[in-house]
């Protein structure tokens, strides 16, 4: 098992770049399987999750070759099985966007049930009501997903829940149904937009990415033959503006688009931290002698505040004066790290979906898990602000979508070591 061995109360200072977005990389790369040509996939982070779904395509019968610099060719026309039930495809949850993928390019998609981070129940109902208006069938036997399609056809689909996932799979397997295809209450998330960009850049005819209606018109093609750069990782540029502020560190990250940073700026700056903005950096600090302030969250949709930064935010609030709130409006069960920060000392009160944290309080280091991908971020965020020795174990789940983390947190000043059991 890994862990990082974390010294804290160092102020983080300097500059950091921003890898490629996990989430829009993962469905780009998803997304390829529907192509009838090459194509290139640049800024794509090098984290387990792209490994495991590039692992996938390969297994698939897609060519792929990854070269330096995140750049990763792939080409899948000798696409040779619907098939992706491989162990691979259990741990994560992107493996999904295979569904749309697979059943737009080959008419058949068996899929394991999906897997990744576990905040409570995950349904997939929404995805199925798409595929089912576009005139697929499914069926699940033995924790095994089977997707059917002589034909796909569009249709209009109003999604009952704004789901990131079911947006994106419908647009996939719209991109070549018969027809046009009409998504209502769609999410709006940038990566849905990049992964958009991308379809029609190998051909595709998507328009309203971006907006709560989407609107596909099938193309018989996909030619693809064509480069694409995966936009910045919001979460990961998140991530190191909390950071910043729960160390009062000075941090300039570049390489983001601080547009989509706007729910997370505007919540640092009401609890006191500094920001500036250029075209593509934001520098976060504090003001010397200045303290963090508590105040509420409350986790929506994009442009709303995201989930995958609540965790970090929550253990932003226990160095914030005041009583702070965090209310968890997407997932049902993504406070499990919540023990672990009362380990270090913090003190928050759990109400249904409602985190109730006392500050400031002084943190100390603990031993604690990296429950999930951003519960794991949050862990590291503690032990930065903790008195003593943090040690965060488990942390292949943090690495499964942040690119060199403890090598970018230690340029930044962090007293940070990884070590294998
Ligand atoms: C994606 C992100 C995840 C993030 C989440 C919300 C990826 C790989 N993962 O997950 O990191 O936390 O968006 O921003 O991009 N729901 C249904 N029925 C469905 C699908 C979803 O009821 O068929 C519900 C879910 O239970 C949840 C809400 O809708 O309460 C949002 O889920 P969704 O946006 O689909 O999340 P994911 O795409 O799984």
């Amino acid at each position: 098992m890994a862990s990082y061995m974390i010294k804290g109360g160092k102020r983080l200072k300097g500059e950091v770049e921003i890898s490629g977005s996990k989430n829009a990389a993962l469905g780009i790369i998803a997304a390829s399987m529907l192509l009838d040509g090459p194509c290139t996939i640049e800024n794509v982070p090098g984290i387990a999750d792209v490994c495991i779904m590039i692992d996938i395509c390969e297994y698939l019968g897609a060519e792929v070759t990854r070269e330096e610099g995140g750049t990763v060719k792939i080409d899948p026309a000798k696409l040779r099985t619907c098939d992706a039930t491989n162990d691979k495809a259990r741990s994560i949850r992107a493996s999904y966007y295979l569904m749309g993928a697979l059943l737009g390019r080959l008419g058949k998609a068996i899929l394991y049930m999906p897997g990744g981070c576990d905040f409570g129940t995950r349904p997939i109902d929404q995805h199925l009501k798409g595929f089912n208006a576009l005139g697929a069938k499914h069926s699940i036997e033995f924790g095994k997903i089977t997707l059917t399609a002589d034909r796909l056809t569009g249709d209009h689909v109003y999604f009952d829940k704004v789901s990131v996932g079911s947006t994106v799979n419908l647009m996939i397997a719209a991109a070549k149904a018969e027809g046009v295809t009409v998504i209502e209450n769609a999410a709006r998330e940038p990566h849905i937009v990049d992964i958009a960009n991308f379809l029609n850049t190998m051909g595709a005819n998507i328009k309203g990415a971006g907006t709560d209606v989407i609107r596909i018109t099938g193309v018989r093609t996909l030619p693809g033959n064509s480069t694409y750069a995966v936009i910045p990782d919001q979460i990961e540029a998140g991530t190191f503006m909390i950071a910043a502020a729960a160390t009062t560190g000075d941090i300039r990250i570049t390489n983001i688009i601080p547009k989509h940073m706007e729910p997370l700026t505007a919540k640092l700056e009401e609890m006191g931290a500094v920001i500036e903005t250029g075209d593509e950096w934001i520098r976060v600090y504090m003001q010397r002698r200045k303290r963090l302030q508590a105040t509420n969250f409350m986790t929506m949709p994009y442009p709303g505040f995201p989930t995958d930064l609540q965790p970090q935010s929550t253990v932003l609030l226990t160095q914030a004066e005041g009583t702070g709130r965090m209310n968890e409006n997407v997932w049902d069960n993504r406070y499990q790290y919540i023990d672990d920060l009362k380990m270090m000392g913090a003190e928050v009160l759990i109400t249904g979906r409602v985190a109730t944290v006392e500050g400031p309080c002084k943190l100390t280091g603990a031993r604690v898990t990296a429950r999930d991908l951003r519960a794991g971020a949050a862990m590291v965020i503690a032990g930065l602000a903790a008195a003593g020795t943090t040690e965060v174990a488990d942390v292949r789940a943090i690495e499964r979508g942040y690119e060199n983390f403890e090598c970018k947190l230690r340029a930044l000043g962090a007293d940070i070591s990884r070590t294998e059991d």
